[in-house]
């Protein structure tokens, strides 16, 4: 845990995607930080697995994002539970590799809705819950500067978050709520063993990231979940519509 003490105490703070990897990480460093976590995730061991892990302070919830309405019954716990929600980390995401010949439209639709729209509708219905000073902080990801073969639609809904943290920024802002997005580079997840690359495929593009990244390594879920918790706090107070990097460099040099 960071020893910087953020005020974060009694804060109320939804985690999309809080069930593994950048989100479980981010969820674990609120709580340690003394707030109220709510995180969603869909599948049913890893929502059980985070309630073990996260204990009394989270409230772990089930909801497919990429069916917006999903989203009602939990925006309707949280009002119940807390009437209000301080921090919102608009951050479940997928991906599938496909090179352009065999990238089907089914494939669109499916990483559009959840990485899209998913993240689109996390904010609208958080919307009515956030007051001035809250902050909400999108995951976007290096892919959206870098081409990437195989990673083109992917990489697109990526590009379209950077933008969304522009737009709904702009939108906010009137409101005294604060939206950024952070961006990761290539962090140690079960997000790669997801994209439908064979093991050897997958040891590949693991050994070629490793050669590419200046720092030489891939980055750890904690070190994007640090990056997550300065945006989400007063230290960051005159930063809107940005983006963070923690990418060990690899989208800057
Ligand atoms: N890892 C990387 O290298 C990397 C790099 C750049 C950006 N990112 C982005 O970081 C974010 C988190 O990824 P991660 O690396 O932490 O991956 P991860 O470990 O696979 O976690 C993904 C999270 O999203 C949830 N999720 C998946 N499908 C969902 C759906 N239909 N509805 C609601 N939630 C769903 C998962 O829930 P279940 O576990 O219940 O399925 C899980 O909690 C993603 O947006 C990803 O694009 C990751």
């Amino acid at each position: 845990m960071t020893n910087i003490n953020y005020g974060f105490a009694n804060k109320v703070v939804l985690i999309t995607g809080g069930t593994s990897g950048i989100g479980l990480a981010t969820a674990q460093e609120f709580v340690a930080h003394g707030a109220n976590v709510i995180v969603t995730g869909v599948t049913a061991t890893r929502l059980e697995e985070a309630r073990t892990l996260l204990g009394q302070a989270a409230l772990v919830l089930q909801a497919d994002l990429r069916k917006p309405d999903s989203l009602d019954a939990v925006m309707a716990e949280i009002s119940k539970r807390f009437g209000r929600l301080d921090v919102v980390f608009a951050n479940a995401g997928a991906g599938t590799a496909s090179p352009l010949d065999q990238v089907t439209e089914a494939q669109i639709d499916e990483q559009f809705d959840l990485n899209f729209k998913g993240t689109f509708f996390t904010v609208q219905k958080a919307a009515p819950l956030l007051s001035k000073g809250s902050s909400v902080i999108l995951t976007t990801s290096f892919l959206n500067t870098v081409g990437t073969p195989g990673l083109s639609v992917l990489s697109a809904t990526k590009a379209a978050i950077r933008s969304l943290a522009r737009s709904l920024g702009a939108e906010l802002a009137p409101r005294g709520i604060r939206v950024n997005a952070v961006s990761p580079g290539p962090i140690s997840t079960p997000f790669h063993g997801k994209l439908g690359l064979s093991d050897e495929q997958l040891k590949e593009v693991a050994a070629g990231i490793e050669a590419s990244v200046p720092l030489g390594r891939f980055g750890e879920a904690s070190e994007v979940a640090k990056a997550v918790l300065f945006l989400a706090s007063d230290q960051a107070s005159f930063i809107t519509g940005d983006e963070l990097v923690v990418d060990g460099g690899l989208s800057q040099f």
